[in-house]
């Protein structure tokens, strides 16, 4: 009993931090669990072994207390006392090795398990489609691979052996109580759940202030979380004591909730031990009136209250651990919809790519799946020939990044197809389809890495000279230089570190190196000032002589030296030539590149 207290599920921040986590009604998800227990199916079986023997152990002591009394204090000499006092300490040394053994073997199974599901979840999503991400919030999936897995470690690694455990001392102890005096037995049969019925009923109540004020914190939590965030936003509006109130206001919220838990709390351990200890006072007088009038030894009776306290225990115990079963149900149930989702672009294509050949866009159709009704692209056909160079004008919101996002088969068209070499895309492979393609995004996303590790990013085990090499391509040798550490340098979250059109030219070095067959380039250089711009597009010249590229550029002086500009309006190809052709027949282009000019000769 008192080694139930190294099994107490640990207060668990990540639990805390979103309050309490919704419980499942039935217990059927757990069941699914069985397939990652499955694999350490030895270690089960110790650690079962353990418990049933600890738990053995345990029961046995009652018969040392009743030894202790009727022999070892009521006996001529101290050879009982001895006889009594050894019995003891064996047991207690067999319930030591047994208990370290079960709790080593069973928290190693919850942990095992929990990181086990931690790697599923995770190689499973990380196929998922991007929109998947989209609809499913980061943090929400975040919260889930680490909260709902803490939740069945603790589930495994303690709440089910501490389940199996009380529901064998509570059996044991019962029917050994029955044993020493039935009399008695039946007071306490009745009298446990008269007390106990109280204690459960207050308690629920202080658990349900307890996540209330698990909630107010964690709200106290993200709060502080955005305005630090923000602080330059803050600062700069002056809004310090507008924040420290509405901050304090929080603050205070969360104190209200904790005192009356607290209160409760108070409140449940008085009557908790008035009852316990009027329940002991009734069966010590009942039964000690038996002792005086012989009908039981002295011995009998401790045994027996030995006997009635651990069956108090183990059912108190039992009440509570039905709650963490039903929430670690919860958790479960979703895990392992996390687990069964499967990505929509379907993996499920056998030919080989092939090769230096030419991709062609027929009639694609395609509406983003949470705007069904408005298409980004519509009867959308273009042909590039191996080696092209392509550029894709038109406004903001015509579908350009679409055209690159369905190459890259994040999405796959509704109808028509994209073809490369005439082979659908969907018949290959998507990695072998997709080591085929770099690609330059609009926002450029940095990993928090060295500028190194940013830059192999997408390469087989490239050299330093290999990236070098590609960053001085992408002109950010210079600047990389200049930073302290060089190569070396960590650039922080998200490259926050950089510049703008630091952190773009990373991006761009990064698809110079990895060296594909397309290269595909959304606003590549539009963070670049005009210097800089100009030497990037020296060396894209060159890079682009050997590849397929499509540019995707507002700004004329990128777009002009491409092989042929593909005017694009409302996710349709209104005209396609080389600039001069299209300067004098098609009207947007016109309207497009005259605004253009307009900007870019303005200081
Ligand atoms: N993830 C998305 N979900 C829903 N709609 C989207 C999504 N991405 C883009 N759209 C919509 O699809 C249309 C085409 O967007 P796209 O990003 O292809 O435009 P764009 O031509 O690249 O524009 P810009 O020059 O501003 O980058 C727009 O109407 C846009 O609002
Ligand atoms: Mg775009």
């Amino acid at each position: 009993m008192t080694e139930s207290s190294i099994d107490t599920p640990p207060h668990n921040p990540a639990t805390d931090r979103s309050g309490e986590p919704p419980r499942a009604k039935s217990l059927a998800p757990l069941k699914q669990l069985l397939g990652f227990l499955w694999p350490h199916k030895g270690r089960m079986i110790a650690a079962g072994t353990a418990l049933v023997f600890t738990a053995g152990a345990q029961l046995t002591l009652g018969y040392g207390v009743k030894i202790l009394i009727d022999e070892g204090f009521a006996g001529a000499d101290a050879s009982g006392l001895y006889k009594a006092v050894t019995f003891i300490l064996v047991i207690g040394i067999a319930m030591a090795i047994g208990a370290m053994t079960r709790f080593y073997l069973v928290s190693w199974l919850g942990e095992r398990v929990s990181a086990d599901l931690r790697s599923a979840v995770f190689n499973n999503l990380v196929h998922m489609q991007p929109s998947y991400f989209e609809s499913n919030h980061s943090g929400e999936i975040m919260s889930r691979l680490t909260t709902d897995t803490t939740l069945l470690q603790t589930l495994i690694g303690s709440s089910v052996s501490l389940a199996v455990r009380n529901a064998l001392t509570l059996t044991g102890a019962l029917t050994l109580m029955v044993i020493t005096n039935v009399k008695l037995s039946l007071v306490i049969l009745i009298a446990v759940p008269v007390t106990l019925l109280p204690i459960l009923i207050f308690g629920r109540r202080v658990r349900k202030l307890s996540n209330k004020s698990q909630q107010a914190i964690a709200e106290v939590g993200s709060h502080a979380g955005e305005i630090f965030q923000s602080i330059k936003v803050v600062q700069s509006f002056n809004r310090e004591v507008a924040e420290k109130t509405a901050f304090g206001r929080d603050v205070e919220q969360a104190f209200v909730v904790a005192r009356s838990r607290v209160l409760q709390r108070a409140l449940l351990a008085g009557f908790a031990i008035f009852l316990l200890m009027g329940g002991m006072v009734s069966m010590m007088w009942s039964g000690g009136v038996d002792v005086i009038e012989g009908r039981m030894t002295g011995g009998e009776l401790g045994a027996f209250v030995f006997y009635a306290i651990m069956v108090g225990t183990a059912f108190a115990t039992l009440s509570e651990v039905w709650g963490d079963l039903q929430r670690a149900a919860g958790a479960a149930e979703r895990l392992m919809e996390l687990l069964a989702e499967t990505s929509e672009i379907p993996d499920t294509g056998t030919q080989t790519p092939a090769n230096n050949t030419e991709l062609v866009f027929e009639g694609v159709h395609f509406a983003y799946p949470s705007r069904p009704t408005h298409p980004a692209l519509s009867s959308f056909t273009l042909e590039i020939a191996h080696g092209e160079s392509v550029a894709l004008v038109g406004p903001s919101g015509a579908g350009k990044s679409t055209v690159f996002e369905l190459m890259l088969r994040f999405y796959d068209p509704i109808a028509g197809a994209i073809r490369f070499g005439g082979e659908d895309l969907r018949e290959m492979p998507l990695d072998s389809w997709r080591q085929k393609i770099a690609l330059v995004p609009q926002q450029p996303t940095l990993f928090s890495g060295d500028i190194f590790y940013n830059i192999a990013y997408g390469a087989n085990e490239p050299t330093q000279a290999a990236v070098e090499a590609a960053a001085h391509m992408a002109h950010a040798h210079e600047f990389i230089q200049t930073l302290p550490e060089g190569y070396q340098s960590h650039l922080g979250a998200q490259g926050v570190r950089l510049s703008g059109g630091q952190r773009q030219r990373i991006a761009l070095a990064r698809a110079i190196l990895s060296d594909s067959e397309l290269l595909l380039l959304d606003e590549a250089t539009s963070a670049l000032d005009t210097e800089s711009e100009w030497h990037v597009q020296q060396a894209l010249t060159d890079i682009m002589q050997k590849r397929t590229t499509i540019i995707i550029a507002h700004r004329l002086s990128t777009v002009i030296n491409a092989d042929r500009i593909v005017v694009m309006d409302e996710g349709r190809v209104i005209d396609s030539g080389p600039h001069d052709e299209l300067m004098t027949r098609c009207e947007l282009y016109q309207r497009l590149a005259r605004l253009q000019f307009q900007t870019e000769q303005a200081p």
